[in-house]
């Protein structure tokens, strides 16, 4: 580990629980922009948390990317979790198939011999097609069961690198940009506040959902990605984050 010497682990973690009144803070060493191995520590450390708060018959929501990805990659259970679900926060076509939510999900409960649904609706819809893809019985089910969840597990990203992602037009993120959004999660766009900017017009967990959703897991990494991950701690409803050092020293700088 490389900053460790300035800093602690579990230092860090106090730091960032009492600054955020978090009720759980794990910090991984290293910096998982740099080190792959440091992308799978984080997975495996997010896998931990999400096997603790697991309980017979629960849906778990999970978002796409490369961070979640390395979540369900490593997710393994001791007995097989007949009674759970696992489903895509939201309708996720349009990220590269490998980290999709709804490949996650499916991994995640092929893993661990769990039950899966899967949501086949883009990303981002104009408010025509949602609102006649919100009339289909099918796609209704299964949004009643993604809001059902009572655990999230999700990404954070930079808002910049996301819009790019999600290949927002440039006007959308240059009038995001002037609101000051610097952090997404689960396709809401935050400013430095944890104030909501923008939001995409999508189908699954929506933030009154995420309000209200009994365990809230973040995961995230990279010194990059310290001042999105604040901003999404200030948003408020997270019950646990897992991060990595470089993010947390970033954190830490700016709290
Ligand atoms: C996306 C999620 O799939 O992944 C986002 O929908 C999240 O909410 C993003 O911000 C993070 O991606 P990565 O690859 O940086 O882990």
């Amino acid at each position: 580990p490389f900053y460790t010497t300035m800093f602690g682990l579990s230092e860090l973690e106090e730091k960032i629980q009492t600054a955020f009144g978090l009720p759980q803070v794990i910090v991984v060493a290293g910096d998982s922009e740099q080190s792959v191995q440091t992308k799978r520590e984080l997975g495996r450390a997010a896998c931990q948390v999400l096997r603790k708060v697991m309980e017979p018959g629960d849906v778990v929501a999970v978002t796409g990317g490369t961070t979640i990805e390395q979540v369900a990659n490593q997710l393994t259970t001791s007995a097989p979790l007949k009674t759970n679900w696992f489903v895509p926060a939201r309708g996720g076509l349009g990220e590269s198939l490998d980290y999709q939510a709804n490949t996650i999900a499916s991994t995640m409960a092929k893993r661990t011999g769990a039950n899966y649904r899967l949501l086949h609706v883009p990303d981002h819809l104009g408010e025509e097609a949602y609102a006649s893809i919100m009339q289909e019985p099918n796609i209704r089910e299964i949004v009643d069961v993604i809001r059902s969840a009572r655990i999230v597990v999700h990404g954070i990203g930079d808002a910049k690198v996301m819009a790019r992602r999600r290949r927002l037009k440039p006007e959308l993120l240059d009038a995001m940009t002037r609101d000051g959004a610097l952090a997404e999660a689960f396709g809401y766009y935050f400013d430095r506040e944890g104030r909501v900017v923008h939001q995409m017009q999508t189908v699954g967990l929506r933030l009154d959902d995420i309000v209200k959703t009994e365990v809230v897991i973040g995961v995230a990494g990279g010194k990059s990605k310290g001042e999105a991950i604040a901003a999404v701690m200030r948003f408020g409803h997270n019950d646990v984050i897992v991060v990595d050092e470089a993010a947390a020293l970033e954190i830490v700088s700016i709290i």
